[in-house]
């Protein structure tokens, strides 16, 4: 299995497998949010990895653009979603991999923070602990029962220390619905 960037001609590949792993029937607007993020230019810059076997895309993370407002700082910063791996590929370890993969790619890059609103009990292992409680609010509130979900992790600097604001997404992914339970 190699990590790779993803290229413009696997698109269908990539939303194939967010279909796959998300279920087409329950949630085919994951696949949609993955097109729309990739052609939404106000989502640059983009890290958009795959993971590669037997040169099939198996897995797929996109990692795009975060601007915190209500801060004075001018804070580099990326929210990942979503992240998918094919239903026979899980609990192998590749999302974990990609995870840090991306992780590695953007703190050479010289990002500040990641943002995810994940499951609490998967991306802690990557480095990720709860957001709301350094002080850096979700796009749309999240309900007092989810707030562990919505988290942060530093890559450089001491952003997480020192500042505190509203995280704004692309325009693709501001959209509530994507915030929705
Ligand atoms: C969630 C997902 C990306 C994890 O990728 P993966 O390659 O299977 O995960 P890894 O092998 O790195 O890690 C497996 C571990 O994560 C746990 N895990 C997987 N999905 C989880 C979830 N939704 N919530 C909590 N833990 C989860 C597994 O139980 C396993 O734990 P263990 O190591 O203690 O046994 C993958 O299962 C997937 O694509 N799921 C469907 C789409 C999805 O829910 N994406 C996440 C959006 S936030």
């Amino acid at each position: 299995m190699k990590i790779r960037k993803s290229v413009e001609s696997e698109r269908k590949e990539i939303l194939n497998i967010h279909n796959q792993a998300f279920g087409e029937d329950k949630d085919p607007e994951i696949a949609k949010l993955v097109d729309d993020l990739l052609n939404d230019i106000t989502a640059t810059p983009i890290l958009s990895l795959v993971a590669i076997e037997n040169e099939r895309v198996i897995g797929h993370i996109l990692y795009t653009k975060a601007t915190i407002t209500q801060t004075e700082l001018a804070i580099s910063a990326q929210i990942l979603a979503p992240l998918a791996i094919h239903p026979d590929e899980q609990k192998k370890g590749i999302g974990e991999k990609l995870i840090n993969e991306g992780i590695r790619q953007l703190r050479d890059h010289g990002t500040e923070l990641v943002f995810v609103l994940g499951h609490p009990g998967y991306y802690p292992r990557c480095g990720f602990s709860p957001a709301g409680e350094k002080g850096f609010e979700a796009p749309y509130p999240i309900p007092e029962e989810h707030a562990a979900a919505w988290m942060v992790q530093a890559l450089n600097g001491n952003a997480l220390e020192t500042a505190n604001g509203k995280v704004q997404c692309s325009d693709i992914l501001n959209e509530p619905q994507h915030w929705r339970e």
